[in-house]
C-alpha cells in the first residue's frame, strides 16, 4: 500500500544559513517536518509541513506518563548526490518492538518508509556530501492525548524530523563504571528506545561527568557484575582476536550499529560472541594485556573508542594499538555513500520526485 502524503512546502527555506563545515550539534534542523495522528485506530492525515512549533496540550500523556518512544537513523548521499537510508526498515522494525513494549500503536512500515523517503526527498539539499557526515533523522511517537488518568492513550502523533550532522570526531573515552544506578532490568523497557530510559540515564551520567568520566558504564540490576551498554551506545571488546558484545538480554538495545558492526567484523574474518561479560573479566584481560580495543557503537556517534574504566577506584586500561574498529567505521560510511558494495544490502534509494 502507498500513502497519500500531502505536502505543504516551507515558503523560506533556512538552507542559505547551513555550513556543511561546521554544523552545530543536534539543534539545525531541515526546513520540513512529517507527521501523522492515530486517531480511532488508525493513522491518518500524513503529510510534510514546514518545521516549526506543535501545539501540545498541557494534559498530553506523554508528558505526564511518559508514552513516548523514538528511533535515530541517517541519510547520506553518493558521489553523484543521490540520497539513501541506511537499514530503514530495521529502524520501523524496532520503533513497533519498542512501541508493543510501552503499550503503544504500531505504524505500518510502508507508511514509517514512505515518509522517510518523502521528507529526505524534499530536503535532500540539506544532506552533507561530506565523508562521515549526515542527515540524522529522528523518527518519534509520543501520546499526545489529553486526560489526566492513567491508561494507554488513544491518540499519538507520529513525526519525523531531520537534522544534518557533522562527522563525529571523538577523543578515545572514559567510562565509569556504575553499581549504585541502573539502567535497566529483567522484565523492565531497557530493551525498547523509549524517552524514560533516557530520562533516567541523566543524573548518573552528569555524576559519572563530575567524576571526570564521559559515560556511565551500565552493569546489570541484581549483582552489578553483568556489563549491559555504555552510555547511549552498545560496547564491544576485542580479547586477544576476538570480539564480544553483550548478549541481548532484554536489558540491551538491539543497536542497528551494533548488528552492522557484527556483520562487517565477520565477514572481516573475526569471531563474534554474543555472550554474557562480566566486569571483572574485562578488568583480568587488561590486567594480562590482552584486552586490545573496546568501543561503543551507536547511530549518532557511530564507533566511539574506549581509553579506560573507572571501576571502584581502579582504573581498568584498554590498548588502541591497531584497532580494528576506525576500519569498520570507514567501511560502514563507505557503505552509506556508496563507495563500496552494499553486499548487505542495507541501503534504500530515495527517488527525486518533489524537488524541481
Ligand atoms: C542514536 O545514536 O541515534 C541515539 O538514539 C542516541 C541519542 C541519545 C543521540
Amino acid at each position: 500500500m502507498s500513502y497519500n502524503i500531502s505536502i505543504q512546502k516551507t515558503e523560506t527555506s533556512n538552507l542559505d544559513k547551513l555550513d556543511f563545515n561546521n554544523i552545530p550539534l543536534g539543534t539545525t534542523f531541515t526546513d520540513h517536518m512529517f507527521i501523522c495522528d492515530y486517531d480511532n485506530g488508525e493513522w491518518v492525515n500524513p503529510r510534510i509541513i514546514p518545521m516549526g512549533m506543535i501545539p501540545t496540550h498541557p494534559a498530553a500523556m506523554a508528558l505526564h506518563y511518559g508514552q513516548a518512544i523514538f528511533e535515530g537513523m541517517k541519510a547520506t548521499v553518493d558521489s553523484d548526490g543521490n540520497p539513501m537510508l541506511f537499514r530503514a526498515e530495521d529502524n520501523a522494525n524496532r520503533l513497533n518492538f519498542s512501541a508493543d513494549r510501552m503499550g503503544m500503536p504500531n505504524i505500518p512500515t510502508e507508511l514509517f518508509v514512505d515518509g522517510l523517503k518523502q521528507l529526505v526527498d524534499l530536503d535532500r539539499q540539506w544532506i552533507p556530501p561530506i565523508d562521515g557526515s549526515a542527515l540524522y533523522l529522528r523518527p518519534f511517537m509520543y501520546a499526545d492525548e489529553p486526560f489526566i488518568g492513567m491508561r494507554a492513550a488513544t491518540h499519538y502523533k507520529f513525526i519525523i524530523m531531520a537534522s544534518p550532522a557533522g562527522p563525529f570526531f571523538s577523543k578515545r573515552i572514559k567510562l565509569w563504571a556504575e553499581k549504585k544506578f541502573i539502567r535497566a532490568a529483567q522484565g523492565g523497557t531497557g530493551e525498547a528506545k523509549a524517552a524514560g530510559n533516557y530520562a533516567a540515564a541523566i543524573r548518573p551520567t552528569e555524576l559519572a561527568k563530575a567524576k571526570g568520566y564521559d559515560q556511565v558504564l551500565w552493569l546489570d540490576a541484581v549483582e552489578h557484575k553483568y556489563i549491559q551498554e555504555v552510555g547511549t551506545m552498545n560496547i564491544f571488546f576485542k580479547i586477544d582476536d576476538k570480539f564480544i558484545t553483550p548478549e541481548l538480554d532484554g536489558c540491551v538495545l538491539d543497536g542497528i550499529t551494533r548488528k552492522s558492526v557484527i556483520a562487517l567484523l565477520k565477514d572481516r574474518g573475526f569471531e563474534v560472541t554474543e555472550r554474557k561479560i562480566t566486569i571483572d573479566e574485562i578488568k583480568e584481560a587488561s590486567k594480562n594485556g590482552i584486552l586490545k580495543e573496546a568501543f561503543g557503537t551507536g547511530t549518532a556517534v557511530g564507533i566511539a573508542y574506549i581509553q579506560e574504566i573507572g571501576l571502584d577506584g581502579e582504573s581498568i586500561h584498554v590498548s588502541h594499538d591497531s584497532p580494528v574498529g576506525i576500519e569498520i567505521n570507514q567501511r560502514l560510511n563507505d557503505i552509506k555513500t556508496g563507495k563500496v558494495e552494499d553486499k548487505f544490502d542495507w541501503m534504500t534509494k530515495v527517488a527525486k520526485q518533489l524537488v524541481d
